[in-house]
């Protein structure tokens, strides 16, 4: 067996190292290279819900004449209908991919609120998408909806998802909820099989001399990786679902972690697009080398290994180590005076 080798949504994989949606993933020649480049799995770029409600409701041609009240949602949605390719050629991205290359291709869903715009999923599914995703990505401005309600309607978006489709099914989270053990279990009770902590959240800056407020994507870098160890530690173990994790995977060193805490796959998306697809060369090179040095005979005899049922102190991922790291500060007499 290939050491590297893991399994994620029901799916082999030839190593943890997977492409997350990005603008690589946008087309048949760049999911081929990525392929190329040994990355073991791609998720294709989101389709958003507000484009599919338009799509359904064969509006665009209005919304370009600013008809329909729409005049708003065209300025700040940008080229809503062919965002992302749009909906028809999406399913052609889907189906050449499988075509073309043999690593999983999964889809990817944008969306918060129950809809037609679901109905979606059953295409992709006949496209021949290997599994799922769904981003749930959500800003809730509204002071009057409590945070059960909010989380009630992402199990039921999956719900409808679950029924709707027999292909694997994973979840995008944010890591803004009041409990997020609590939401996983939610979520995997529902049906999903696999769990993507987290999301990036893209908060938008002040202009301050224009009083503008502008927007702005960096890319990440390998301290964002923090929260998600973190995360995956504390559920790994105890949901069915498989864990995996986005967000400040650039190195080997990172993908090591990744798994130790828990999760069966690393995403990259941010390094690939500042040092090319050829990255994940090196990074599953140095992975390689370091099992090797490290002796595990495998990725899976590592998966885990120091997530919170395993580590010797669990009170290191838990509230008591707050004042340890507070303490551990003021140890240190390098202050500038
Ligand atoms: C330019 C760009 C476009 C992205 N587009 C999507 C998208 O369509 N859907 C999605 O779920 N995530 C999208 N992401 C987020 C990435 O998939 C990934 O989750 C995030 O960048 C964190 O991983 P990283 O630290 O490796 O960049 C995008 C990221 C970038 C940089």
């Amino acid at each position: 067996m290939n050491a590297l080798e893991t399994h994620y949504l029901g799916l082999t994989l030839t190593s943890p190292l997977a492409a997350s949606s990005s603008p690589l993933t946008d087309s048949v020649e760049g999911i081929c290279r990525l392929e190329d480049h040994g990355l073991s799995a791609v998720v294709l770029p989101s389709l958003f819900e507000e484009q599919l409600e338009l799509e359904s409701l064969g509006l665009h041609a209005d919304l370009e004449r600013g008809r329909h009240g729409f005049a708003e949602a065209a300025s700040f949605l940008p080229e809503l209908t062919s965002y992302n390719l749009g909906p028809d050629r999406y399913l052609d991205l889907i189906r050449s991919a499988r075509e073309r290359v043999n690593i999983p291709v999964i889809a990817s869903l944008n969306g918060t609120t129950p809809g037609g715009w679901l109905d979606y999923a059953r295409l992709i599914e006949q496209a021949g998408a290997s599994a799922l995703e769904l981003n749930l990505y959500a800003i809730e401005t509204d002071p009057q909806r409590s945070g059960a309600e909010i989380e009630a309607q992402q199990r039921e978006l999956l719900a409808i998802l679950r029924d709707a489709v027999t292909i694997p099914l994973s979840v995008k989270l944010s890591p803004f909820y009041s409990s997020i053990a609590n939401l996983a279990r939610g979520l995997d009770d529902v049906g999903a099989d696999g769990l993507v902590l987290f999301n990036r959240f893209y908060q938008p800056d002040f202009d301050i001399v224009e009083r503008a407020v502008v927007n702005s994507l960096t890319l990440s870098h390998s301290a964002e990786l923090l929260p998600r160890l973190h995360w995956t530690a504390i559920l790994s173990g105890r949901m069915r679902a498989d864990l995996a994790i986005t967000g400040g995977v650039h190195a080997a060193d990172d993908v090591v972690k990744s798994i130790m805490a828990g999760a069966r796959v690393a995403f990259m998306a941010s390094a690939l697009l500042q040092h090319g697809p050829s990255h994940a060369r090196h990074v599953l090179a140095e992975l390689a080398l370091w099992l090797d040095a490290h002796e595990y005979a495998s990725v899976a005899e590592m998966c885990g290994c120091m997530n919170y049922g395993a580590v010797p102190n669990p009170t290191a991922f838990e509230r008591g180590n707050y004042m340890k790291v507070l303490g551990s500060y003021g140890a240190r007499r390098d202050t500038p005076v």
